[in-house]
Protein backbone atom coordinates (compact mmCIF):
# COMPACT_ATOMS: atom_id res chain seq x y z
CA UNK A 1 0.00 0.00 0.00
CA UNK A 2 2.73 2.00 1.01
CA UNK A 3 4.39 1.81 -2.02
CA UNK A 4 2.36 3.10 -4.36
CA UNK A 5 0.92 5.97 -1.76
CA UNK A 6 4.03 7.02 -0.54
CA UNK A 7 2.14 10.15 1.46
CA UNK A 8 -0.52 7.94 2.76
CA UNK A 9 -2.21 9.66 5.99
CA UNK A 10 0.13 12.53 5.45
CA UNK A 11 -0.91 16.05 5.02
CA UNK A 12 0.15 18.51 2.59
CA UNK A 13 -0.22 22.19 1.69
CA UNK A 14 1.04 23.54 -1.80
CA UNK A 15 1.01 27.17 -1.80
CA UNK A 16 -0.22 28.74 -5.08
CA UNK A 17 -1.51 25.80 -6.06
CA UNK A 18 -4.86 26.78 -8.11
CA UNK A 19 -2.41 26.84 -11.43
CA UNK A 20 0.57 25.71 -12.94
CA UNK A 21 3.59 23.71 -11.14
CA UNK A 22 1.49 24.36 -8.11
CA UNK A 23 -1.63 22.79 -9.33
CA UNK A 24 0.34 19.87 -10.71
CA UNK A 25 2.42 19.16 -7.54
CA UNK A 26 -1.22 19.49 -5.52
CA UNK A 27 -2.21 16.85 -8.00
CA UNK A 28 0.64 14.28 -7.42
CA UNK A 29 0.35 14.40 -3.92
CA UNK A 30 -2.96 13.81 -4.26
CA UNK A 31 -2.38 11.18 -5.78
CA UNK A 32 0.47 9.64 -3.67
CA UNK A 33 -2.36 9.53 -1.12
CA UNK A 34 -2.07 12.96 0.91
CA UNK A 35 -4.67 14.79 2.18
CA UNK A 36 -3.57 17.98 0.25
CA UNK A 37 -4.44 22.04 1.29
CA UNK A 38 -4.60 23.57 -1.80
CA UNK A 39 -4.01 27.15 -1.31
CA UNK A 40 -4.59 30.23 -3.34
CA UNK A 41 -5.25 33.94 -3.27
CA UNK A 42 -7.32 35.48 -6.38
CA UNK A 43 -8.19 32.21 -8.14
CA UNK A 44 -10.92 30.55 -6.10
CA UNK A 45 -12.67 28.85 -8.61
CA UNK A 46 -9.57 27.61 -10.29
CA UNK A 47 -8.39 26.31 -6.81
CA UNK A 48 -11.63 24.63 -5.92
CA UNK A 49 -11.42 22.75 -9.46
CA UNK A 50 -8.11 21.46 -8.45
CA UNK A 51 -9.96 20.06 -5.16
CA UNK A 52 -12.67 18.70 -6.73
CA UNK A 53 -9.89 16.90 -9.50
CA UNK A 54 -8.40 15.69 -6.59
CA UNK A 55 -11.40 14.29 -5.10
CA UNK A 56 -12.22 12.67 -8.34
CA UNK A 57 -9.13 10.77 -8.46
CA UNK A 58 -10.11 8.59 -5.23
CA UNK A 59 -8.12 11.70 -3.09
CA UNK A 60 -8.78 13.99 -0.39
CA UNK A 61 -8.20 17.84 -0.73
CA UNK A 62 -9.57 21.25 0.51
CA UNK A 63 -9.37 24.92 -0.75
CA UNK A 64 -7.84 27.61 1.72
CA UNK A 65 -7.50 30.99 0.57
CA UNK A 66 -4.32 33.16 2.06
CA UNK A 67 -1.95 35.86 0.62
CA UNK A 68 1.60 33.89 1.66
CA UNK A 69 3.10 37.26 1.81
CA UNK A 70 0.39 38.24 5.36
CA UNK A 71 1.37 36.82 8.56
CA UNK A 72 -2.19 37.06 9.96
CA UNK A 73 -3.43 35.23 6.75
CA UNK A 74 -0.66 32.71 6.72
CA UNK A 75 -1.34 31.88 10.31
CA UNK A 76 -5.27 31.59 9.53
CA UNK A 77 -4.43 29.66 7.04
CA UNK A 78 -2.28 27.19 9.18
CA UNK A 79 -5.20 27.21 11.98
CA UNK A 80 -8.03 26.37 9.34
CA UNK A 81 -5.42 23.37 7.82
CA UNK A 82 -5.01 21.82 11.56
CA UNK A 83 -8.81 22.15 12.50
CA UNK A 84 -9.74 20.24 9.52
CA UNK A 85 -6.79 17.62 9.13
CA UNK A 86 -5.36 17.78 12.50
CA UNK A 87 -1.74 18.89 11.05
CA UNK A 88 0.49 19.67 8.25
CA UNK A 89 3.27 16.82 7.21
CA UNK A 90 4.16 18.31 4.42
CA UNK A 91 4.60 22.36 2.99
CA UNK A 92 5.33 23.36 -0.26
CA UNK A 93 5.77 26.76 -0.81
CA UNK A 94 5.34 27.00 -4.08
CA UNK A 95 3.54 30.58 -4.51
CA UNK A 96 5.66 32.97 -7.09
CA UNK A 97 5.44 36.00 -9.59
CA UNK A 98 7.39 37.60 -11.97
CA UNK A 99 7.07 40.99 -12.32
CA UNK A 100 9.49 42.06 -14.71
CA UNK A 101 11.36 45.43 -16.04
CA UNK A 102 14.60 46.24 -17.34
CA UNK A 103 17.01 47.06 -14.31
CA UNK A 104 16.88 51.07 -14.51
CA UNK A 105 13.30 51.58 -15.04
CA UNK A 106 12.14 48.58 -12.14
CA UNK A 107 9.89 50.30 -9.82
CA UNK A 108 10.18 49.87 -6.02
CA UNK A 109 6.46 48.18 -6.20
CA UNK A 110 7.87 45.77 -8.46
CA UNK A 111 10.68 44.67 -6.39
CA UNK A 112 8.90 44.91 -3.54
CA UNK A 113 5.98 42.36 -4.57
CA UNK A 114 7.90 39.90 -5.91
CA UNK A 115 10.49 39.87 -2.46
CA UNK A 116 7.40 39.71 -0.68
CA UNK A 117 5.71 36.83 -1.98
CA UNK A 118 8.56 34.82 -3.07
CA UNK A 119 11.09 35.69 -0.44
CA UNK A 120 8.77 36.60 2.60
CA UNK A 121 6.05 34.14 1.96
CA UNK A 122 7.79 31.18 1.70
CA UNK A 123 9.80 32.68 5.07
CA UNK A 124 6.24 32.76 6.55
CA UNK A 125 4.66 29.62 5.86
CA UNK A 126 7.76 27.46 6.42
CA UNK A 127 8.36 29.21 9.92
CA UNK A 128 4.61 28.29 10.71
CA UNK A 129 5.38 25.15 9.18
CA UNK A 130 8.32 24.60 11.73
CA UNK A 131 6.67 25.25 14.46
CA UNK A 132 3.81 22.64 13.91
CA UNK A 133 6.17 20.31 12.89
CA UNK A 134 8.16 20.50 16.31
CA UNK A 135 5.32 20.78 18.18
CA UNK A 136 4.07 17.70 17.01
CA UNK A 137 7.43 15.49 16.48
CA UNK A 138 7.70 12.42 14.40
CA UNK A 139 4.98 10.07 13.86
CA UNK A 140 6.92 6.37 12.97
CA UNK A 141 3.46 5.39 11.04
CA UNK A 142 3.34 8.50 8.73
CA UNK A 143 6.77 9.07 8.07
CA UNK A 144 10.79 9.16 9.96
CA UNK A 145 11.20 12.97 9.53
CA UNK A 146 8.97 15.27 11.56
CA UNK A 147 8.09 17.22 8.42
CA UNK A 148 9.30 17.92 5.19
CA UNK A 149 9.29 21.92 3.80
CA UNK A 150 10.36 22.25 -0.13
CA UNK A 151 10.99 25.26 -1.82
CA UNK A 152 9.60 25.76 -5.36
CA UNK A 153 13.01 27.63 -6.58
CA UNK A 154 14.31 28.21 -10.02
CA UNK A 155 17.12 27.87 -12.29
CA UNK A 156 17.60 31.26 -11.29
CA UNK A 157 19.02 30.39 -7.63
CA UNK A 158 22.12 30.55 -9.38
CA UNK A 159 21.63 31.60 -13.31
CA UNK A 160 21.54 35.23 -13.22
CA UNK A 161 18.38 36.95 -15.37
CA UNK A 162 18.92 40.27 -16.74
CA UNK A 163 15.50 41.90 -17.12
CA UNK A 164 14.46 40.07 -13.85
CA UNK A 165 16.75 40.99 -11.24
CA UNK A 166 13.75 41.00 -8.42
CA UNK A 167 12.53 37.44 -9.32
CA UNK A 168 16.81 35.92 -9.42
CA UNK A 169 17.03 38.19 -5.94
CA UNK A 170 14.20 36.31 -4.74
CA UNK A 171 15.21 32.94 -6.09
CA UNK A 172 18.63 33.37 -4.52
CA UNK A 173 17.75 34.67 -1.57
CA UNK A 174 15.30 31.26 -1.35
CA UNK A 175 18.46 29.03 -1.99
CA UNK A 176 19.88 30.15 1.64
CA UNK A 177 17.13 30.05 3.02
CA UNK A 178 16.57 26.89 2.27
CA UNK A 179 19.92 25.77 3.73
CA UNK A 180 20.03 28.00 6.69
CA UNK A 181 16.89 26.37 7.90
CA UNK A 182 18.14 23.09 6.87
CA UNK A 183 20.90 23.58 9.25
CA UNK A 184 18.74 24.82 12.01
CA UNK A 185 16.22 21.83 11.80
CA UNK A 186 18.13 18.63 10.79
CA UNK A 187 18.05 18.37 14.95
CA UNK A 188 14.16 18.21 14.91
CA UNK A 189 13.84 15.73 12.25
CA UNK A 190 12.81 18.36 9.49
CA UNK A 191 13.73 18.15 6.44
CA UNK A 192 14.09 21.06 4.28
CA UNK A 193 14.93 20.95 0.03
CA UNK A 194 13.90 23.03 -3.03
CA UNK A 195 12.84 22.21 -6.50
CA UNK A 196 14.83 24.67 -9.04
CA UNK A 197 12.79 24.00 -12.17
CA UNK A 198 13.72 24.99 -15.58
CA UNK A 199 11.41 26.54 -18.08
CA UNK A 200 7.90 24.82 -17.74
CA UNK A 201 5.43 25.50 -19.91
CA UNK A 202 3.22 27.24 -17.18
CA UNK A 203 1.18 30.85 -17.47
CA UNK A 204 4.06 32.31 -15.79
CA UNK A 205 6.70 32.00 -18.57
CA UNK A 206 3.98 31.97 -21.32
CA UNK A 207 5.80 34.27 -24.02
CA UNK A 208 8.65 32.27 -24.11
CA UNK A 209 7.30 29.25 -25.47
CA UNK A 210 3.57 30.21 -26.88
CA UNK A 211 4.91 30.74 -30.88
CA UNK A 212 7.09 28.13 -32.81
CA UNK A 213 10.06 30.75 -32.78
CA UNK A 214 9.76 31.63 -29.30
CA UNK A 215 10.18 27.74 -28.52
CA UNK A 216 12.72 27.28 -30.75
CA UNK A 217 14.91 30.10 -29.38
CA UNK A 218 14.09 29.09 -25.88
CA UNK A 219 15.25 25.03 -26.79
CA UNK A 220 18.29 26.64 -27.39
CA UNK A 221 18.82 27.01 -23.53
CA UNK A 222 17.44 23.60 -22.72
CA UNK A 223 19.91 20.39 -24.00
CA UNK A 224 17.67 17.84 -23.03
CA UNK A 225 15.07 19.20 -26.22
CA UNK A 226 11.79 20.01 -24.77
CA UNK A 227 10.17 22.52 -22.73
CA UNK A 228 9.03 21.13 -19.35
CA UNK A 229 5.62 19.80 -18.05
CA UNK A 230 4.08 21.24 -14.64
CA UNK A 231 4.00 17.04 -14.21
CA UNK A 232 7.89 16.82 -14.18
CA UNK A 233 7.98 18.73 -11.04
CA UNK A 234 5.35 17.38 -9.49
CA UNK A 235 7.19 13.73 -9.45
CA UNK A 236 9.99 15.03 -7.87
CA UNK A 237 7.73 17.10 -5.21
CA UNK A 238 6.34 13.77 -4.14
CA UNK A 239 9.98 12.17 -3.83
CA UNK A 240 11.24 14.74 -1.81
CA UNK A 241 8.24 14.63 0.41
CA UNK A 242 8.54 11.02 0.74
CA UNK A 243 10.24 8.65 3.08
CA UNK A 244 12.66 7.56 0.01
CA UNK A 245 14.44 10.56 0.30
CA UNK A 246 14.85 10.86 4.04
CA UNK A 247 18.78 11.10 3.94
CA UNK A 248 18.51 14.15 1.81
CA UNK A 249 18.00 17.78 3.10
CA UNK A 250 19.73 21.12 2.74
CA UNK A 251 19.91 20.43 -1.27
CA UNK A 252 18.45 21.97 -4.62
CA UNK A 253 17.22 19.55 -6.86
CA UNK A 254 17.35 20.91 -10.36
CA UNK A 255 14.26 19.73 -12.61
CA UNK A 256 15.63 21.55 -15.96
CA UNK A 257 16.38 19.57 -19.08
CA UNK A 258 19.90 19.98 -18.39
CA UNK A 259 19.79 24.39 -18.82
CA UNK A 260 22.28 24.62 -15.82
CA UNK A 261 24.60 22.53 -17.98
CA UNK A 262 25.69 25.97 -19.84
CA UNK A 263 24.72 25.05 -23.63
CA UNK A 264 26.56 27.45 -24.73
CA UNK A 265 29.25 26.18 -23.70
CA UNK A 266 28.75 22.48 -26.01
CA UNK A 267 30.14 24.74 -29.47
CA UNK A 268 31.97 27.48 -28.20
CA UNK A 269 35.06 28.47 -24.88
C1 LIG B 1 10.85 31.36 -14.64
C2 LIG B 1 10.43 31.15 -16.07
C3 LIG B 1 11.63 30.81 -16.93
C4 LIG B 1 12.48 29.72 -16.31
C5 LIG B 1 13.77 29.48 -17.09
C6 LIG B 1 11.63 30.17 -14.18
O1 LIG B 1 12.00 30.29 -12.85
O2 LIG B 1 9.70 31.58 -13.83
O3 LIG B 1 9.78 32.31 -16.56
O4 LIG B 1 11.19 30.38 -18.21
O5 LIG B 1 12.80 30.05 -14.99
O6 LIG B 1 14.45 30.66 -17.40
Amino acid sequence: MKNNKPLIDQVALVTGASSGIGRAIAMAMGNAGAKVAVNYVSSEEAAYRVVHDIKLSGGKAMAVRADVSREDQVRAMYEEIVNEYETIDILVNNAGVQKDSNFTDMTLEQWQRVIDINLTGAFLCAREAAREFIHRGVVPERSKAAGKIIFISSVHEVIPWAGHVNYAASKGGIMLLMKSIAQELAPQKIRVNSIGPGAIKTRINRAAWETPEAEADLLRLIPYGRVGDPDDIGKVAVWLASDESDYITGTTIFADGGMLLYPGFATGG
